[in-house]
């Protein structure tokens, strides 16, 4: 199975976002990562469900919604109705983890929780078969074009085995310093998904060279699909 490749338009020029999309669209991006940010749960201000909105005409290609904001029950049905396919929300940003999971996929998207890089792995051991997505942090949230923190690598096998041992579902992303020399890493730890900004918008060959490099090297070092009815 190729490893999927999340282009972040965090990276985008902000002032043409449709047109990001259209160029991601045609260099077969296997979703498309929207960072929300609120100026409190992290520094930075992006957008809101408005852009999403807003784009959903543009593209059929997956809307993945990355919330790093405060008080995230109050948004994560509109991000769903706007045409997130999918959102992922942080557990520091709500005390009722399990019933926002549920709210996300009440309102018809998938659900995700991030991992900032101090938090562990047991803050979501009791959520984890609800879960459609986990998204390992690499960098602290924020800003786009930080370096990648080695030490993830760990965090990711884990959860790889986690998931193998219990049979679970969750899809593995990979969000910060995704760039060639770091997508084998991630790939050989088990993510099954790269979300990549500055990789992407600013390859010196452009978007559709930058996805499908990232795609060939990470799908490469990917280990084997775990074999199924005894390996044969
Ligand atoms: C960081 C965001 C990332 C960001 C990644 O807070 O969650 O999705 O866009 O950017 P790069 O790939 O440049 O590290
Ligand atoms: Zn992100």
């Amino acid at each position: 199975m190729p490893i999927k490749i999340a282009p972040s338009i965090l990276s985008a020029d902000f002032g043409a976002f449709a047109e990001a999309v259209e160029e991601l669209t045609a260099a077969s991006a296997d979703y498309i990562h929207i960072d929300v940010m609120d100026g409190h749960f992290v520094p930075n201000i992006t957008f809101g469900a408005q852009l999403v909105r807003a784009l959903r005409p543009v593209t059929s290609v997956p809307f993945d919604t990355h919330l790093m904001i405060e008080r995230p029950e109050q948004y994560v049905a509109e991000f769903a109705k706007a045409g997130s396919n999918l959102v992922t929300i942080h557990p520091e940003t709500t005390f009722h983890l399990n019933r926002l999971l549920h709210q996300i996929q009440d309102a018809g998207a998938k659900a995700g929780v991030a991992l900032n890089p101090a938090t562990p792995i047991s803050a979501i051991e009791w959520v984890l078969g609800d879960l459609d997505r986990i998204l390992v942090m690499t960098v602290n949230p924020g800003f786009g074009g930080q370096a990648f923190l080695p030490e993830m690598l760990q965090k990711i096998r884990s959860l790889a085995e986690l998931r193998a041992a219990h049979g679970l579902r969750f899809e593995i992303g990979v969000d910060g310093g995704v760039n060639s020399d770091t997508a084998p890493l991630v790939a050989r730890a088990g993510a099954d998904t790269l979300i990549a900004g500055s990789a992407v918008f600013h390859h010196p060959e452009g978007l559709a060279d930058a996805v499908a490099e990232l795609r060939r090297l990470a799908t490469d070092a990917a280990p084997p699909a775990a074999p199924r009815n005894g390996g044969r």
